[in-house]
């Protein structure tokens, strides 16, 4: 992922941190981050394992459908394993694309069709998104060079996690 410098991201359903945390770990210039998520027990997480790593970020309370930020206001809008926990996914796909600057880029990490993704949608009644689902949804935001790829993280939930981008068009 090609990001500039002083580029502002926006990390939605920020959990403990964790997305962010990795991207800054291969990004050589300083950005500023910026997470929402609807859990204050998870704000807490964050801000801690955050700043542990020695992270500064601007963490709200706040829900991926409605995000209390300006149009066109971020470089970088991403979510992980967020999206199959909710209703719409593609009501917080358009939300998302709404606060990112033309040029932007928008990443989400979803879990896939896989034995092992049928568990965790079991386990934690999310929804299965196919890759042909997700770029059909990435497309329908008017988002450009969508792409996408399997990932391996270390989490439980990334054995099974399909890794999807798109740029807003200038
Ligand atoms: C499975 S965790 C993923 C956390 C983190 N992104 C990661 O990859 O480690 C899902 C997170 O999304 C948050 N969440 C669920 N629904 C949300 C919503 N509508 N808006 C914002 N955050 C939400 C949960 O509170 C939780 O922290």
């Amino acid at each position: 992922m090609q990001v500039g410098p002083q580029a502002r991201i926006l990390d939605c359903g920020v959990g403990n941190g964790s997305l962010s945390m990795a991207l800054n770990s291969i990004l050589t210039s300083p950005v500023e981050y910026h997470g929402i998520d609807t859990s204050a027990e998870m704000l807490v997480q964050a801000s801690s394992t955050m700043q542990h790593a020695g992270l500064r970020a601007h963490l709200e309370q706040a829900d991926v459908l409605s995000l209390p930020y300006d149009d066109q206001s971020f470089d970088v809008v991403m979510a992980a394993h967020v999206l199959e926990h909710l209703p719409d996914p593609q009501r917080a796909l358009k939300e998302m694309t709404r606060a990112l600057k033309p040029g932007g880029m928008v990443f989400i990490c979803v879990t896939r069709h896989s034995l092992f993704g049928v568990l965790v949608q079991f386990r934690w009644r999310t929804w299965a998104i196919t890759e042909q689902q997700g770029v059909a949804w990435l497309h329908d935001c008017q988002l450009a060079d969508v792409g996408y790829q399997p990932v391996h993280l270390s989490s439980c939930a990334g054995v099974a996690s399909t890794a999807f981008w798109a740029r807003r068009p200038q």
